[in-house]
């Protein structure tokens, strides 16, 4: 008789965003006249830009060509692209990051949920409370023992480095879900204390286009990183590529364990488990770094941050307490008269008929926390703020 993977049944029954979803479809269905406004799940509502619909149309036409067809991509990712990525979001910012480093992917939750793979299943793992729930639950199906990082109103949502460092570390700024941005000194002890335990920090900077004020953009940008850190990046927040798929991740040729090279254990994995991203969706990303894709993205960004401001300044003057949403697409509020996440979950979906995301889903240190995210058009935000002040 097989045996399954006992580790699984120690995951919740859903994943968190697939609770939400059940739980809103199931109220529409009751409620098919009530007009739902949804501030949960961080999925962009904006269309692809014109620069990106522009180099798909143009892929796709090359592949109905005999002489321009691609079929299998590279296992680490067309050059064109990774080339791009490494004078663009590394060159750029002094970040010493060669294209030969950088993995593309079809996005960052499943580099996030993979990478974990290359290490031994008795590494403990640091990850922070709350948190983006694919850390977690990937570590969980792996069996690994999981060390959490409490991030509370006391530690401005930044955890304490802890003692002793676990050996893998996952990090995310701007953090989903707080909306907290960490300084490069701060960043800085992480990257030393991880160099002197021999520990690994999984850095997702898949928000990094949100930063407004100075802010680490990469964990390259802090010394020896490059030594003891990997890093996620999605096309998704920043150009809206939710429904494409594409990502990367940077595995530096200088993190280096037990003398062996991550790079080459996670290129040997990438090639065997995984096919590559679409080469019409590998141009369309390489579009996002040309002038017009860059002030395009630039323009798509500035309108789901003016709906943060409009959420946090709207219910900040309504007397909610809120983090987040300055350098993050992401506002994390305390629920009104302590109700818990999912009570309040529950009031405002049945009574403003809004959607956010309870914070006790992403851990228990987000009990009593709720985030909305700044996805939505400003039409809906506006009423959606509305509406909740309306029925606190
Ligand atoms: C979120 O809402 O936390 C994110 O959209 C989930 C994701 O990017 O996978």
């Amino acid at each position: 008789m097989v045996k399954v993977n006992q580790n699984y049944l120690k995951l919740s029954k859903s994943y968190l965003f697939s609770t939400i979803a059940q739980k809103v479809g199931a109220y529409t269905k009751e409620h098919p006249d009530k007009q739902v406004l949804r501030l949960g799940i961080g999925d962009v509502t904006k269309p692809l830009t014109p620069t990106v619909i522009s180099a798909l149309h143009q892929a796709v036409d090359e592949m109905g060509q005999a002489d321009r067809f691609r079929g299998y991509a590279p296992d680490l990712g067309y050059a064109f692209l990774r080339e791009t990525i490494a004078k663009n979001d590394f060159a750029a910012r002094d970040c010493d990051i060669e294209a030969d480093e950088i993995f593309v992917s079809d996005g960052a939750k499943s580099d996030c949920g993979n990478m974990q793979e290359i290490f031994d299943e008795e590494n403990t793992v640091g990850i922070c409370d709350p948190v983006y729930p694919v850390y977690m639950d990937s570590n969980v199906m792996a069996g690994r023992k999981i060390v959490l990082m409490p991030c509370t109103e006391e530690n401005g949502f930044i955890p304490e480095i802890p003692d002793p460092m676990p050996d893998i570390v996952y990090l995310c700024f701007p953090n989903n879900p707080t909306g907290t941005v960490i300084g490069k000194d701060k960043l800085q002890k992480w990257v030393d204390r991880a160099n002197e335990s021999g520990s690994v920090i999984l850095y997702d900077a898949a928000y990094e286009a949100y930063i407004r004020t100075d802010s680490v953009h990469s964990i390259y940008e802090c010394r020896g990183a490059k030594e003891c850190a990997i890093e996620f990046h999605s096309f998704s927040k920043n150009a809206g590529f939710t429904g494409l798929r594409l990502g990367y991740a940077v595995v530096p040729k200088a993190l280096v364990r037990e003398n062996v090279s991550l790079h080459s254990l996670w290129a040997r994995r990438h090639g065997t488990k995984y096919n590559g991203a679409p080469y019409i969706v590998q141009r369309a990303g390489e579009a996002v770094y040309s002038e017009t894709g860059r002030a395009e993205i630039a323009s798509l960004v500035d309108y789901y941050m003016e709906n943060a401001t409009m959420i946090r300044d709207g219910l900040k003057d309504a007397g909610f307490k809120v983090f987040g949403g300055v350098d993050a697409p992401y506002i994390w509020l305390k629920t009104p008269g302590q109700m818990s996440s999912w009570d309040f979950f529950d009031h405002l979906l049945t009574t403003a008929n809004v959607v956010g995301t309870p914070g006790s889903g992403f851990g228990a240190n987000g009990e009593g926390y709720f985030r909305l995210s700044a996805f939505g058009s400003h039409e809906n935000t506006a009423e959606a703020v509305r509406r909740i002040r309306e029925n606190i």
